[in-house]
């Protein structure tokens, strides 16, 4: 007998990077879950699986020990999610050996929030192991420490959204509200194949930042504005702006060095196949790209992306956030 619980991927529509600094950004969970079922152990291990990237291993006094997969992936991956299961146990004051297996359909290191989803299900999971009443709050609190490990200087969007789900306007010092989206955002989503990881994108634009102060604070002004723009244009259901925005909202991207070719191939493939605007979402570098879209033109979009040498698909916004499939 154990507890499953689930959480959604992410895509950022606008403000990725800025976000760091202050700015606003907009954010929605998609139909993309990770899995994540906990028992208990007879033992005080806590052993790991995660079956889609055919890892596995177990922590003993801190000691990790690699089963299946590479050791050093395998403890970079495990590391975040030993820490939320011990502050998780720490605050409810148990001391419980566990087993955890992961179930993904989330690519990984590729922009959608995955190693946050992880965090957020198997947090909502342990917690309803041990029987406790946790709120969304609380999830989102252990979740985001975790993310400080994977990412060094994380804005908390990430937890935010898998915690959440929905459509949320996201701003590091005010915290997050939901949006109110009344209308279908058709998104193509291509996956370039290349990983890359946020915590080297994130201090690249550090070092941008830092050597082009005056200059970044206009590209952030610019940021801000082309998200409250958007906010609006979400409330008139007004697709066709979105989607211009989302192409201003990547030159300013493109313009602080966090694309690559292989995401400039599939961003020009989808315009040209008809998209309203498209954009690489998440930490950039590589990983994926979003394609805004009239529904009748999201085939052609996909097959485009798939042309250019992307792993596509049609991705919908959910409202589920974190939640307990089963226990
Ligand atoms: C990662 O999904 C989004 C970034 O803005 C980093 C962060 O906000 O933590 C690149």
């Amino acid at each position: 007998m154990g507890v499953v619980a689930s959480a959604p991927a992410k895509i950022i529509l606008l403000g990725e990077h800025f976000v760091v600094y202050g700015e606003p950004a907009i954010v929605l969970a998609i139909d993309k879950r990770v899995y994540a079922k906990v028992e208990k152990r007879n033992d005080k291990l806590l052993y790991l699986r995660s079956a889609n990237l055919n890892l596995a291993g177990y922590f003993e006094n801190r000691i990790f020990k690699v089963e299946q997969g590479d050791p050093k992936e395998a403890k970079s991956k495990f590391e975040p999610v030993k820490l939320t299961v011990e502050k998780v146990l720490e605050k409810y004051g148990e001391n419980v050996g566990l087993s955890i297996e992961i179930n993904s359909t989330v690519p990984v290191a590729a922009g959608l929030g995955s190693s946050a989803a992880v965090v957020a299900a198997v947090t909502a999971a342990v917690g309803a192991l041990l029987n406790v009443k946790m709120s969304k709050e609380d999830v989102l609190r252990m979740a985001y420490e975790a993310e400080k490990i994977v990412h060094g200087t994380p804005s908390g969007i990430d937890p935010a959204i898998s915690t959440f789900g929905g459509a949320l306007l996201f701003q590091m010092d005010t915290g997050f509200q939901p949006l109110d989206v009344n209308i279908d955002i058709p998104l193509v989503i291509g996956n370039t194949g290349i990983a890359r990881s946020t915590r080297s994108q994130v201090e690249k634009v550090r070092n941008t930042r830092e050597k082009y102060a005056q200059i970044m604070d206009y590209v952030l002004r610019a940021a801000r504005e082309i998200v409250l723009r958007a906010v609006d244009a979400l409330k008139e259901n007004d697709l066709e702006t979105i989607g211009e925005l989302m192409n201003i909202n990547h030159a300013l991207l493109y313009g602080i060095g966090v694309s690559d070719e292989s995401l400039e191939w599939l961003i020009n493939a989808a315009r040209k196949a008809g998209a309203l605007g498209a954009k690489l979402t998440g930490g950039g570098g590589g990983g994926c790209m979003i394609a805004l879209a009239k529904s009748e033109k999201l085939q052609p979009i996909l097959e485009a992306i798939q042309r250019a040498g992307g792993i596509p698909f049609i991705a919908k916004k959910t409202n589920e956030g974190v939640k307990i499939e089963s226990a």
